[in-house]
């Protein structure tokens, strides 16, 4: 296994939509699943798309936080390769994100608050499951990475792009309800 340097906003791998992978049982396939994993581990990341480790190919792999949004050591690890997303209602919600492609940065994004997903797990298995709140935002922002789209591209006020050093003065001066982001969500 190896960690793999992480592509930061400006870079064109971010930008191109990235290619349907054939084959998600091929070696080098697996090889790029395991590096992945471990260099997400390293950035203490949620999650991370294949595209941000500078291959244009369909695959992400994240944690997948419980149901009421906690985080702990024991997430269950999923990976997707040509995921598909469909929207489950109409109801959207706001959240901080980061990106560690975006480094130093948070922002307030609109996700749609339940989704279903599809995709191929790393045997090339079908896989498709409900996902709400912050399971249903991570996989909605790993899925941006293969379409060329960061976070800051999905915001409606950029008025609400801090610098993460910064956000403590947003906290000081703003009711507790929009909370600082959690370490996991900050870095996707
Ligand atoms: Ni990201």
């Amino acid at each position: 296994m190896a960690i793999l340097k992480i592509a930061r906003m400006g870079h064109p791998v971010l930008r191109q939509r990235a290619e349907t992978v054939a084959d998600p049982t091929a070696p080098e396939m697996q090889r790029l699943i395991d590096d992945m994993i471990e260099t997400m581990g390293d950035a203490d990341g949620l999650g991370l798309a294949a595209p941000q480790v500078h291959v244009a190919r369909r695959l992400v792999v994240f944690h997948r936080p419980g149901a009421a949004g906690e985080e702990d050591d024991d997430m269950p690890l999923v990976v997707l390769f040509n995921p598909e997303i469909e929207p489950l209602g109409e109801e959207t919600s706001f959240g901080w994100e980061g990106c560690l492609s975006v480094p130093g940065m948070r922002g307030l994004v609109p996700r749609r608050e339940r989704v279903l997903y599809r995709g191929l797990d790393r045997e090339g298995r079908t896989l498709e499951t409900e996902a709400g709140g912050m399971h249903a935002r991570v996989v909605q922002h790993e899925c941006d990475h293969l379409d060329g789209i960061l976070f800051p591209m999905r915001m409606t006020d950029l008025s609400m792009l801090y610098f993460e050093s910064e956000l403590k003065h947003y906290r000081g001066a703003e009711p507790a309800e929009d909370e600082a982001p959690a370490r996991a969500e900050a870095m996707a």
